[in-house]
C-alpha cells in the first residue's frame, strides 16, 4: 500500500475543523473492543481519531534509516570477573543513549516466551471475555483498555493495553491477572524485578555510589506491567504504535518480540531497537534522570505502526514507592556540589505520575515542571 501524504493531509486539516472528535472516540471506547477490534472487523481505512496531524505525517518524510545500533550489555559474569566492565558499559549506555538491550540476564526463555503467548492469548479471547477487564479506573490493580489518554490526546495509538499494576494497591493478587496468562504473568514478575535489582545495583554502581543505594531509596519497590498489544495495520504511514515519550519511571525493562518498531531518538534520529532472542531492552524514566541530576539520561522512544503483525511488548515501569510509602525523591546528595547543583526539586512519584497520565503523551514530558 502506498502513502499519499496529500490525501492524509487534507483529511486531518478537515478533521480538526468538520468532525465531533470526542464523539468518534467516545464511539470507539464504547466498542470496549480496542483496536484489535477494528481489524476484526476488516476496516481498510483507519478511523481519523487514529490519523496523526498534517505536519507530523509530512515531517516523517524527511526522517532517515540509520545504521546507528542501541548498545548490547553482556551481564554473564556480573557476580564475577566482569562486574567492572560490565558497570562501565551500563555507565556509558545511561550517560548516551539512556537505552541498552542485555543478554545473558538470567531469565529463562521460556519465561519470557511464554509471557508474549499468554499476552497475545489474552488480546485473543473473544470480545466478551476481554470486556469484562475493559476499564478506565486507576483504583483497579488490573485492567485492560485501549490508549490510556484516549480521551485527552491529539490522536490515538494502534494499540491496546492490559496493565498489571502495584500502584493501586500494593497487595495485588495474581488471582487478579487474566487466567490466560495468569501463571505466565506471575512467572515473568517475579522475574523481572528480580533482574531489575541486579540492574539498580549496576547503575548504583556507575554513579560512583554503592551498589545498594538504589535499593535502598526503593526505586524496584512498585511497578507497572504494561502488556502491549499492537495488531496489524492497513495504513501504517498514517498513525503510530506509541506516540514518541519518555518514560514516567526509574528504569524500564521491556520484553519484545521479535516483529520490531520501537525506535530511540538518538542522534536526531530515530534508531530501530533490533529484537534480540532472549534479549530485554533496559531504558532510563524521567525519575533516575532527576535523581542523577541529569547524569543519566531519560530518552524519548516511539512505536511505528505496521502492516506486519500483532506485535507484542511487555514494559516494566519500575516506580519506587508509590502507594504504600509515598516517598520524595530528588537528586542525590552524594552526586550533588557546589559546581553541580541540583537542578531538579523534590517530587512525589505519585505527583509525577498523575500529572504524566493526566497529559498528553508527547515530548512534554514534567520532567521540566521539576527544574529549579
Ligand atoms: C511504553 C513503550 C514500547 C514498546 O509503553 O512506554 O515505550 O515497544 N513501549 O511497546
Ligand atoms: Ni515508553
Amino acid at each position: 500500500m502506498t502513502m499519499d501524504i496529500s490525501d492524509a493531509s487534507r483529511t486531518t486539516t478537515q478533521t480538526v475543523t468538520d468532525y465531533d472528535r470526542a464523539k468518534e472516540v467516545q464511539a470507539f471506547d464504547d466498542t470496549k473492543a480496542g483496536v484489535k477490534g477494528l481489524v476484526d472487523a476488516g476496516i481498510v481505512n483507519i478511523p481519523r481519531i487514529f490519523i496523526r496531524p498534517p505536519e507530523e505525517l509530512v515531517e516523517e518524510l524527511t526522517s532517515h534509516q540509520t545504521n546507528f545500533q542501541v548498545p548490547v550489555i553482556d551481564l554473564d559474569g556480573v557476580r564475577g570477573n566482569n562486574l567492572e566492565e560490565i558497570v562501565d558499559q551500563v555507565r556509558a549506555a545511561a550517560e548516551t543513549w539512556g537505552f541498552f538491550q542485555v543478554v545473558n540476564h538470567g531469565i529463562p526463555l521460556n519465561v519470557l516466551e511464554e509471557m508474549i503467548e499468554g499476552i497475545s492469548k489474552f488480546n485473543e479471547l473473544d470480545v466478551e471475555l476481554k470486556k469484562e477487564f475493559y476499564t478506565r479506573d486507576q483504583t483497579r490493580n488490573v485492567r485492560f483498555n485501549s490508549n490510556f489518554d484516549l480521551h485527552y490526546s491529539r490522536t490515538a495509538n494502534w494499540r491496546d493495553t492490559l496493565t498489571i499494576s502495584t500502584l493501586a494497591s500494593t497487595n495485588l493478587d495474581p488471582n487478579e491477572y487474566p487466567e490466560v496468562c495468569r501463571d505466565a504473568a506471575r512467572e515473568y514478575i517475579k522475574n523481572v524485578t528480580k533482574l531489575a535489582e541486579t540492574l539498580f545495583e549496576l547503575l548504583s554502581l556507575a554513579l560512583g555510589l554503592k551498589a545498594e543505594h538504589l535499593l535502598e531509596i526503593g526505586c524496584p519497590k512498585e511497578y507497572i506491567l504494561l502488556c502491549q498489544y499492537y495488531p496489524p495495520c492497513p495504513q501504517p504511514d498514517l498513525t503510530l504504535g506509541a506516540t514518541g515519550h519518555s518514560d514516567p519511571s526509574f528504569l524500564t525493562i521491556l520484553l519484545q518480540d521479535q516483529i520490531g518498531g520501537l525506535q530511540v531518538f538518538h542522534d536526531n534520529q530515530w534508531v530501530g531497537v533490533q529484537p534480540i532472542v532472549g534479549g530485554l531492552v533496559v531504558n532510563i524514566g524521567d525519575f533516575l534522570q532527576i535523581i542523577s541530576n541529569d547524569k543519566f539520561k531519560s530518552v524519548k522512544h516511539r512505536v511505528v505502526a505496521s502492516h506486519v503483525g500483532p506485535r507484542v511488548s511487555v514494559p516494566c515501569f519500575f516506580m519506587g514507592h508509590n502507594a504504600e510509602i509515598p516517598k520524595s525523591y530528588g537528586p542525590i546528595k552524594e552526586l550533588t556540589s557546589a559546581e553541580n547543583p541540583p537542578i531538579y526539586r523534590d517530587f512525589r512519584a505519585s505527583e509525577y505520575f498523575s500529572k504524566r497520565f493526566s497529559t498528553v503523551l508527547d515530548d512534554n514530558s514534567p520532567l521540566h515542571q521539576l527544574k529549579l
